[in-house]
């Protein structure tokens, strides 16, 4: 019988790829390997798994409670397990949440609660394109100098992604209570403890804006300044080339991630599941919080300057007309 093997990625920060288990048929003690793993190294690859839906959902359920299991991070809409319909319109508000995904992100940091980690299994991939990038930001933290880290110490930030849709690809999704695009932003300090840890990283990226406390150019800047580092040194980033059966499973509260682009036209099904944050460590506040209705403010005001100013991006400041 195969032994478990945890091998770190050569020449990252981060990472390691794990063989010899499988994810469907866990143990107690390789699940204890498994979790120990993840928080030291932020993410692991745990190739030839093909789990199937529900395998997706029990593993991620080992970690918290699930935002979602075991359903399509897609260009084809499923219809039932394995099986996939047309390829969707580029103009639709899926397809439009699926290219927006290939700028540097934390899932949910625009919900009250935070995401804890996520995972994606790979069904069909492009030939070429279509990569999961990730980056370790407390490798990045650690990076920093001493004089930003005592600038961006006790700085917070707006999240909120009608404001990334906007901002980086001209969407304006219609705002609805039920959906991610709900007119709130949350606000989560530029630098996060991780609650299992103790260490520290920088906690931005696309769905940031606002730093209360600075004007809108400085804080534009500062968010920019900040993910552009995390990013920057090679040893920071690594590019997952999906196969089928793989699984990718990382730490959101520490590890940004992105899709790459690849040939619309071409299939390319993931299954993702999404495990929500410990409300001690990833709440912001809820909606009914009285410090919500700066958050409103602030998203509104900012929304209305992007109308004028995001003509030029890729959906031209327009609303999709379709969902899927
Ligand atoms: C995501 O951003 O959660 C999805 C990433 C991907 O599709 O590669």
């Amino acid at each position: 019988m195969a032994e478990l093997t945890i091998q770190p990625v050569e020449g990252r920060t981060f990472g390691a790829t794990v063989t010899g288990v499988h994810l469907g048929n866990l143990t107690d003690n390789e699940f204890a390997a498994i979790h120990a793993a993840f928080l030291e190294y932020g993410f692991l690859l745990l190739p030839g798994q093909f789990l199937t839906e529900k395998e997706n959902i029990d593993f991620g359920l080992r970690f918290g409670e699930l935002e979602f299991g075991g359903a399509p991070m897609s260009n084809q809409k499923r219809v039932a397990e394995g099986e996939y319909g047309d390829i969707m319109d580029l103009d639709t508000q899926v397809m439009r949440t699926n290219v927006g995904n290939e700028a540097w992100h934390t899932d949910s940091t625009y919900k009250p609660l935070s995401s804890k980690c996520a995972m994606l299994s790979a069904v069909t991939v492009p030939d070429e394109g279509g990569e999961t990038e990730l980056a370790d930001a407390r490798a990045a933290y650690d990076a920093l100098d001493d004089a930003t880290k005592e600038k961006i110490a006790g700085l917070s930030a707006y999240h909120s992604t009608q404001y990334s849709q906007a901002n980086d690809i001209g969407d304006f999704p219609p705002v609805r209570a039920d959906s991610v695009y709900h007119g709130e932003a949350y606000l989560r300090p530029l630098v996060k403890e991780h609650p299992e840890t103790g260490r520290k990283a920088i906690f931005v990226a696309r769905h940031a804006f606002g730093i209360p406390g600075l004007p809108r150019d400085e804080s534009r800047a500062l968010l920019q300044m900040l993910t552009d580092f995390i990013v920057c040194e090679p040893t920071r980033v690594y590019t997952h080339h999906w196969q089928p059966g793989d699984t990718l499973f990382w730490d959101n509260r520490c590890i940004l991630h992105r899709a790459r682009p690849y040939d619309y036209s071409k299939p390319r099904v993931l299954i993702g599941t999404r495990i929500a944050g410990d409300p001690e460590s990833e709440l912001s506040y809820y909606p009914d919080h009285p410090a919500a209705e700066a958050g409103r403010i602030a998203l509104a005001r900012e929304l209305e300057l992007l109308r004028a100013e995001t003509g030029d991006r890729m959906y031209g400041a327009t609303t999709a007309e379709r969902s899927f």
